[in-house]
């Protein structure tokens, strides 16, 4: 099996120059690449009683689908604007390169679950920031963050630390 990191393949110039986009699609598409990254974001947050996974449209599904159902929790979907149904939370953020906004079901997340916040990849942590905004709005608690990729020269470490302690773990 070639293992995941070297499935990642970094595209010059993508979306606009200067942007090195990093296509995490081998990863998924390869079944024992994506068995093992799920399998190894999971074990990380094992045991820590963890009840919802929350992910961002749309490659935060991708991961954070398979790791909840790893872990035995939902899975809660921040999307973008317009696209839940019911009353909403709301968060803009900036975008490596743009801006957005994510929404979470308002009644999403009772006090008392246990929430770990999956991506695929945290770059600004913009993104990240946004939905432990909209986490820490529904009142319930944030027990990590877990990244596939992390994209460290950009030091989003530094953003999450300014909205939360809760412990930020990524794979590559
Ligand atoms: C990507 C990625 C993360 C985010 C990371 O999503 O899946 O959610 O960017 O960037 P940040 O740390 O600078 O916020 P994107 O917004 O491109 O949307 P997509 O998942 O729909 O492709
Ligand atoms: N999301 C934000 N920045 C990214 C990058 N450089 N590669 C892939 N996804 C991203």
């Amino acid at each position: 099996m070639r293992p995941y990191e070297e499935l990642i393949v970094p595209i010059p110039d993508y979306p606009k120059p200067g942007i090195v986009f990093q296509d995490l699609t081998p990863a998924f598409a390869d079944g024992a690449a994506f068995a093992a990254l799920v399998d190894d974001l999971a074990a990380h947050f094992a045991d820590r009683g963890i009840t919802k996974v929350v992910g961002a449209e749309a490659r935060g599904f991708i991961v954070g689908a398979a790791v909840a159902l790893k872990l035995g929790a939902g899975f809660v979907p921040c999307r973008k604007p317009g696209k839940l149904p019911r009353t909403v939370l709301r968060e803009s953020y900036e975008l490596e390169y743009g801006t957005d906004v994510l929404e979470i079901h308002a009644d999403a997340l009772p006090r008392d679950d246990v929430v770990l916040i999956v991506d695929d990849l945290v770059a600004t942590g913009g993104t990240t920031t946004a939905m432990v905004r909209l986490v820490q709005a529904s009142g319930a608690r944030l027990a990590g963050l877990g990244f596939v990729m992390e994209l460290a020269f950009l030091n989003p470490r530094a953003v999450i630390a300014e909205a939360t302690d809760a412990e930020v773990f990524s794979l590559v």
